[in-house]
């Protein structure tokens, strides 16, 4: 039997996990949402590597999973060496599809759409450096993305004019209107790609790291201990925020809630 644990802030990771689902259908695939500390793209650097190393062994502690997936871009792109070293089994991170997108750009000219704390991460700079050297990156943080598709999960109507309102900035620099490839830098935002999609002019394609973080878990997996039972849902921040979240679990299959103190 194997399991895996995705974890993130709040209900983005639950794209990751579906696509797992779907790479290791006989896999069962634990959730973990930080609710307690969401939303992470707001927070200091200071703040988040005090808490992610620690919250992560706990975690890894409490679900005993084969492999456990941040994700998460905010913390990944933080501090993913951070958390292989507290955590005993392998850790797979998520961070923005800039390679793919350098692949896919006809104009040269790429948007990252992110979270306020991803776009201004020294790691992101070596990725372009690595991977886009020649190209165009526009980068676009915006917490109230994470916010709409956190309650639009959740249960609440997608408010078309606040999305397109959080979006619109990518195309605004001179060469934004260049822009034909979109990456959603944050695990939340393919929770509400087709109101991104219709804010974006419609040659733009939009892409994300879903399908590719899912392939690695799977690789990473070799020999898998991890008992059978049925997937858990784990959550941070007490009662409340389980009630909160249980509308979202349900939706993606989870109905064993526990409540973790970090
Ligand atoms: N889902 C997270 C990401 O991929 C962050 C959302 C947040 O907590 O701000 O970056």
């Amino acid at each position: 039997m194997t399991r895996a644990l995705v974890f993130d802030s709040g209900v983005g990771g639950l794209t990751i996990a579906d696509a797992l689902r779907r790479a290791a259908p006989e896999w069962v695939v634990d959730y973990a949402a930080d609710s307690g500390f969401f939303p992470y793209g707001v927070k200091t650097d200071e703040e988040l590597r005090e808490r992610l190393p620690r919250l992560c062994a706990t975690l890894a502690d409490v679900a005993k999973p084969d492999v456990l997936v941040i994700a998460c871009n905010t913390a990944s792109t933080l501090s993913l060496a951070d958390i292989r070293a507290h955590v005993g089994v392998p850790v797979v991170g998520t961070v923005p599809a800039i390679k793919p997108a350098a692949a896919l750009t006809k104009t040269g000219v790429i948007g990252i759409l992110a979270t306020p704390g991803t776009v201004r991460r020294a790691y992101l700079d070596d990725l372009e450096r690595e991977f886009a050297a020649g190209k165009t990156v526009i980068r676009r943080g915006s917490a109230g993305l994470v916010d709409i598709a956190e309650r639009a999960v959740r249960g609440q109507a997608i408010d078309q004019e606040q999305v397109a309102y959080a979006v619109k900035p990518l195309f605004d620099p001179p060469d934004g209107p260049r822009i034909d490839v979109v990456v959603l830098a944050c695990t939340h935002f393919p929770l509400i790609r087709e109101a991104i999609a219709a804010a974006c002019p419609p040659s733009v394609a939009l892409i994300d790291t879903g399908e590719a973080v899912a392939r690695q878990a799977v690789r990473v997996v070799t020999n898998p201990v991890a008992t059978a039972g049925e997937a858990v849902a784990y959550v941070t921040g007490g009662a409340a925020n389980r009630a909160a979240m249980q509308p979202a679990f349900a939706r993606f299959g989870y109905h064993a809630i526990e409540i973790i103190d970090v």
